[in-house]
């Protein structure tokens, strides 16, 4: 069986004040909730969030440079990462592919990466609108797994968590119908079949996000793909984001 993982991504939001309140709320309304909680705050949280102790949510980076070290300004590694403790790290979110123009390869290196550190991550897929309507959404996705799980070996694959964010359905309001994000979920694990094995794919958890919300949570976590949620805008509040954990 698959436990059920809620992630939140907050993106560039909450000062750090914001960010300890945050965290102590939801921790007070989550506890005794039966998926995993993952809240992934900005970098300058993180070590503050760690040392709340906190018991119920785990926590996540939001990205991360593949070197361990090295001349790379601005960036943020692997060993820094484990350094404070982090859990889990998103990858390839469709903002650090389109606005700051990462690679499927890219992708690949920080996901290899992060495994090798003991981090899990969070591997973000998906179509823009334009891909979907042209029909490429199945190919898009395929090709976007596949290169992100090069060389990686199954023992390593299922800690990894794959979140699959149809671009259309990010912030727009616009949320997939649970039958589209059951659709392609499907055939994500599919493709982690012909890769590794079917026990392998039906031990890898795979997320939803776009616009997911206390109204649409329990749709979409009834069909038997989806086994999670990555939640933006909804994660910034406490109260809402509580309420999708315990859908
Ligand atoms: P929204 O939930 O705000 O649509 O964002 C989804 C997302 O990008 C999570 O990573």
């Amino acid at each position: 069986m698959r436990t059920p993982i809620i992630a939140g991504n907050w993106k560039m939001h909450k000062t750090l004040p914001e960010a300890i309140e945050a965290c102590r709320r939801l921790e007070e309304m989550v506890e005794d909730a039966k998926a995993e909680v993952v809240v992934c705050a900005p970098f300058t949280a993180l070590s503050a969030l760690k040392a709340l102790g906190l018991n119920k949510i785990k926590l996540g980076a939001q990205n991360m440079h593949f070197a361990r070290e090295g001349a790379f300004t601005g960036e943020v590694s692997p060993l820094m990462l484990r350094d404070v403790g982090m859990d889990y790290v998103i990858i390839g979110h469709s903002e650090r592919r389109e606005i700051f123009g990462e690679t499927d390869e890219m992708v690949n290196s920080k996901t290899l990466a992060a495994l090798d550190h003991g981090i899990d991550p969070i591997v973000c897929v998906g179509e823009s609108l334009d891909q979907r309507k042209a029909g490429e959404t199945e190919p898009l996705v395929k090709g976007q797994i596949q290169t992100a799980f090069d060389g990686i070996g199954a023992a390593e694959a299922v800690k990894v968590v794959v979140a699959y964010e149809p671009i259309w359905a990010i912030g727009t309001g616009e949320t997939a119908t649970a039958e589209q994000a059951q659709e392609v979920n499907a055939m994500i694990r599919a493709t982690l079949a012909e890769i590794y094995d079917h026990e392998t794919a039906e031990a890898i958890r795979i997320q939803y996000g776009g616009s997911v919300k206390p109204a649409n949570i329990t749709e979409l976590m009834d069909k038997e793909d989806i086994d999670g949620a990555l939640v933006g805008g909804a994660s910034l509040k406490p109260e809402d984001f509580a309420a999708i954990v315990k859908y």
